[in-house]
């Protein structure tokens, strides 16, 4: 599988991405609001070797996010289906690949997909509301806040709110319709 934006090509994790993968997600500035972070290049070997060939019920799959140019990995893209046309999803760049609007792009292309080849009918994300940088993203791309739950899970030694973000088929099609997708090609 393979998917391809102006900048980027989405494809899946390899055993050789392991060290890019480790040098960006072990990274505090990306790992701030993430349950999962490498502890060890070995670790991130492990998650990549247990990563499914193909999206599939109920596990977590990862696009890789490359360089097509060289194919080289500046980020991740990790969505899972529940089986009943519902997904969430969520996405780590390298931090130096921040701040160019390839997040957007990424998952402009992969909400497309979401929608089209796999028939999803709602798409959500949970983000931390101190991550203001994945509040901003999710909003650019036209999900709506649905929920705020006050201090509902322990993360980092804290309570922490969970903000919640959706969005319907419906909703992504007339967006597509209102041509908004060229806001991250400008
Ligand atoms: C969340 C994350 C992926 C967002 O990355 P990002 O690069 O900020 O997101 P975008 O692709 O939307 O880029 C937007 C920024 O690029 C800028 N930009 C530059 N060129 C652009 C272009 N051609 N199109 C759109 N935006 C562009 C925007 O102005 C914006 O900058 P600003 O934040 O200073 O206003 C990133 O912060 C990250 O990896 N965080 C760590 C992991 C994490 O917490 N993930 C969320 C858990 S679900």
């Amino acid at each position: 599988m393979e998917l391809r934006t102006p900048r980027l090509r989405l494809d899946a994790l390899h055993p050789a991405d392991a060290a890019a993968l480790f040098a960006y997600r072990a990274d505090p500035v990306v790992a701030r609001y993430q349950g999962w972070v490498p502890a060890s290049l070995a670790e991130a070997a492990q998650f990549i070797d247990d990563l499914p060939a193909e999206p599939l019920p109920g596990r977590w799959f990862q696009w890789a996010i490359r360089v097509p140019e060289d194919g080289r990995l500046i980020g991740d893209l990790g969505v899972c289906l529940d089986g009943r046309r519902q997904a969430t999803f969520g996405i780590s760049l390298a931090p130096a690949q921040q701040g160019r609007g390839l997040a957007q792009e990424a998952l402009q292309e992969v909400l497309g997909w979401l929608f089209g080849a796999m028939d999803v009918h709602r798409v959500h994300a949970s983000v931390d509301p101190r991550n203001l940088a994945s509040m901003g993203l999710l909003a650019r791309l036209g999900l709506r806040q649905e929920a705020l739950h006050r201090q509902s899970y322990w993360f980092c030694g804290e309570w922490a709110d969970d903000a919640v973000f959706a969005m319907l088929v419906s909703e992504w099609r007339a967006r597509v319709a209102n041509g908004p997708v060229a806001a991250c090609t400008r």
